[in-house]
């Protein structure tokens, strides 16, 4: 009796243990807390697959910890054959029919959700933006035709369609608390939606192996006042732009002061200070680096100089760097 109970005691704790390790959110296998209706959706449909998956884990390993115990050996022979059993119609159905009503009603819940986290509902103003996948980087482009890198603004509480697109490798845009996955493909375009539910910083990371830097592809969401969105995308976003270039793209490789890390230190590069020397790099590439700028208008190079000139450039090193 005491070896059955201390059985049942230790199942108990395992099974407690491992289900609040795999429940724990931020780090645990759970989604992010939902701030779009699509994200909620998709935590619904997570929760309900979850639901099935785990009464059905308690339920068989329960049980074949359960005949483990009752069906031990109890100093039979090895040798000896259990009883034998032949058809069980009754069982057999039962066991065919509980799966099939399962898989019915998560496909029901899974189609019932389904639409509303692909399709945007119908707004009167939604907010369209572009948004581009670079090796490495996110770009960018509002309505009015400013641009930025790797922080997409965006007014709180209103439906903000985007349509996808890369301009070299496969990426994958992702905020989990703002919905799920979309793929960015060369030469296709996709579509996505999201609607923040307060304002507040939303934090994402590309989903698709891109290559060297790909971990270092990451994007954020902010969502404020639908003010100070127009502000920042009537002026704020131009003044930024040459920071954004230069910490979001330049900087992965050579560091955030141009000091240097997989790429070369820039700080006592002179090219940095030369427009058509600082254009030929970022339009070309060079050696390992890749085209970055490629796709990048003038106002973007121009803006690049400027934040260059002023803030990672150092003067030429004795020997001449
Ligand atoms: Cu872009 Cu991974």
């Amino acid at each position: 009796m005491r070896r059955k109970l201390w059985c049942v005691v230790t199942v108990a704790l395992t099974v407690l243990a491992t289900a609040g390790i795999a429940a724990a959110a931020n780090g645990g296998f759970t989604p992010e807390f939902a701030h779009s209706p699509n994200a909620h959706r998709t935590n619904t449909a997570y929760w309900v697959v979850l639901a099935f998956t785990s009464v059905i884990f308690v339920a068989v390993e329960g049980a074949l910890v359960l005949f483990i115990w009752k069906y031990r050996s109890r100093g039979r022979a090895r040798t000896d054959d259990g009883s034998q059993v032949h058809g069980h119609t009754r069982l057999e159905v039962i066991w065919t029919v509980i799966p099939v009503v399962i898989l019915a009603v998560i496909g029901i819940v899974i189609f019932y959700e389904l639409p509303a986290i692909s399709d945007a509902p119908a707004a009167a103003n939604p907010v369209r933006i572009t948004v581009e996948g670079h090796q490495f980087y996110w770009q960018f482009d509002y309505p009015n035709g400013s641009r930025s890198i790797n922080d997409l603004h965006v007014p709180a509480g209103q439906v903000v369609l985007l349509t996808v697109r890369s301009y070299d490798v496969v990426h994958s845009w992702w905020i989990p608390q703002l919905g799920g996955k979309i793929q960015a493909i060369p030469g296709r375009t996709n579509h996505t939606w999201f609607k923040a539910d307060r304002a507040g910083t939303y934090y994402g990371q590309c989903a698709e192996f891109c290559g060297l830097y790909h971990e270092a592809m990451r994007a954020r969401v902010i969502a404020s006042t639908d003010a100070e969105f127009h502000t920042y995308v009537s002026s704020t976003a131009a003044g930024e732009l040459g920071r954004a270039e230069f910490q979001g793209v330049c900087a992965t490789c050579h560091g955030m002061q141009g000091q240097g890390g997989y790429g070369p230190n820039l700080s006592q590069n002179s090219q940095l200070t030369q427009k058509t020397g600082l254009t030929d790099i970022v339009r070309n590439g060079r050696g390992k680096m890749p085209p970055v700028g490629d796709s990048w208008t003038n106002a973007q190079l121009n803006a690049l100089l400027q934040y260059a000139k002023s803030h990672v450039y150092k003067g030429a090193s004795a020997s001449g760097g």
